[in-house]
């Protein structure tokens, strides 16, 4: 099929612009699938940040990265990703976010609308020029609405001078399917 989900689109735009040696974040740990994806695409010569505010995803994360071979290129950070200017300098090619909360986790850990929000501007004046923000936003279920409803009217209130920013949304299919979100910089 042409359309895909997701968390494929995230994958696919994130593989188009990130090259071996650049510097990325992985803004929501959880298992780690996001983090090893980076690992892999930036290789011996890159970086990758990870955040995520709980310890067991770092200890996930961590193993899934020490079973590949790829620990060395990445520094875990156990803290919120609102925080991410204290840790990571400028020049980032892309910043991953999944909102929600840990599959088979704490649902009460999701992430929330202020600190997304934060975080997101935060990553936004981190990218090198063309490099993306990435979000997929879950939502609906035990991650209800509040945090996707106010993220989409903030994604409307970006300078669009500096940033173009793409929604897909599979608008006519039921149960809340995640939302792809990809804000690109197109100058510094
Ligand atoms: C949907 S899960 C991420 C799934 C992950 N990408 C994966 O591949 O498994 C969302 C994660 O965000 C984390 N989180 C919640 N609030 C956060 C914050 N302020 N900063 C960083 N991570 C946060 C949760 O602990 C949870 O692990």
């Amino acid at each position: 099929m042409l359309l895909k989900n997701s968390l494929h689109i995230s994958h696919d735009m994130v593989s188009k612009v990130v090259q071996p040696g650049d510097a990325v974040v992985d803004a929501t740990m959880g298992n780690g699938n996001d983090t090893l994806f980076l690992a892999k695409l930036v290789g011996a010569e890159g970086k990758v940040y990870g955040f995520d505010v709980q310890q067991l995803a770092l200890d996930n994360t961590r193993k899934r990265l020490e079973d590949a071979g790829v620990s060395d290129r990445a520094e875990l950070i156990l803290d919120g990703h609102q925080n991410i200017d204290k840790y990571v300098p400028a020049g980032i090619k892309a910043v991953m976010f999944n909102l929600g909360y840990l599959p088979k986790g704490d649902h009460n850990i999701g992430t929330r609308a202020e600190t997304t929000i934060a975080a997101i501007e935060k990553s936004m004046q981190l990218l090198s020029k063309e490099g993306i923000v990435m979000i997929v936003v879950y939502y609906g279920g035990d991650s209800g609405f509040e945090e996707k409803n106010a993220v989409m009217e903030y994604f409307k209130t970006i300078d669009c001078k500096k940033y173009s920013v793409l929604v897909q949304d599979f608008v006519n299919q039921i149960n809340c399917p995640p939302i792809a979100v990809c804000i690109e910089k197109m100058e510094d």
